[in-house]
């Protein structure tokens, strides 16, 4: 196995990922003004999403299963004002910290990450009927990209982080066990 083998993208650890992510988005002043003017019609949208959403997760027994016992009316509740911040207009780092937490619920829940990621479909298409309201519908969308796809990269941060945690406990550090995942054995 290389013991040379390093990247620089694999010094970047906790809060630092977070400012990075923040930064590879590259969302201008114009851009969170115009999610922020959507930030009203994001509210009144919220109940119809977080139904579309938790039909599709009822639908089947393998997503349902996670609802078992919870408290329904306040987890509709839940996504819609997550899909309402999406709208705020600040995207720092309390912002991206929060939406990591929520990631680390749904792997403490053991979730597969796919299903989140899937998920996003419903947003995706609950985000692009707002951006109609928009006095500049074609940046407000591609604005909106940018901070779903903070969002996806996000959700898989968290999951990440638990697995390299877990996987550098066993194999006695972080970097070996990047270099297990990446498959590298010479
Ligand atoms: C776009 C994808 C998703 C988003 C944005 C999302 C968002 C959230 C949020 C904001 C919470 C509240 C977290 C907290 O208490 O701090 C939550 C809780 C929860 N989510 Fe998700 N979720 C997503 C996908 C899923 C999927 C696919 C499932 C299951 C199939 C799921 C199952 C749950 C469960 C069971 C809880 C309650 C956890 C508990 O309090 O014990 N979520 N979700």
């Amino acid at each position: 196995m290389s013991s040379e083998l390093t990247r620089s993208s694999w010094t970047i650890k906790d809060e630092a990922v977070l400012a990075e992510l923040i930064s590879l988005m590259d969302l201008n002043p114009t851009d969170t003004a115009l999610l922020r003017d959507l930030h009203v019609h994001a509210r009144t949208a919220a109940p119809q999403m977080a139904q579309a959403f938790y039909t599709r997760l009822m639908a089947r027994s393998e997503t349902s299963e996670y609802f078992v016992g919870k408290p329904m009316a306040a987890l509709h509740g839940t996504i819609g004002d997550w899909f309402v911040d999406l709208f705020s207009g600040t995207y720092d780092v309390e912002y991206a910290r929060k939406r990591l937490q929520i990631g680390s619920v749904h792997v403490k829940i053991g979730l597969p990450v796919r299903y989140p990621l899937a998920m996003m479909d419903v947003i995706l298409e609950y985000g692009q009927q707002l951006v109609a309201h928009s006095s500049s519908p074609t940046q407000a969308l591609r604005a909106f990209h940018k901070v779903l796809a903070l969002d996806l990269a996000i959700f898989n941060q968290a999951y990440e982080d638990n697995q390299l945690k877990h996987l550098a406990e066993l194999v006695g550090g972080e970097r070996l066990a990047r270099i297990v995942l990446a498959g590298i054995t010479s």
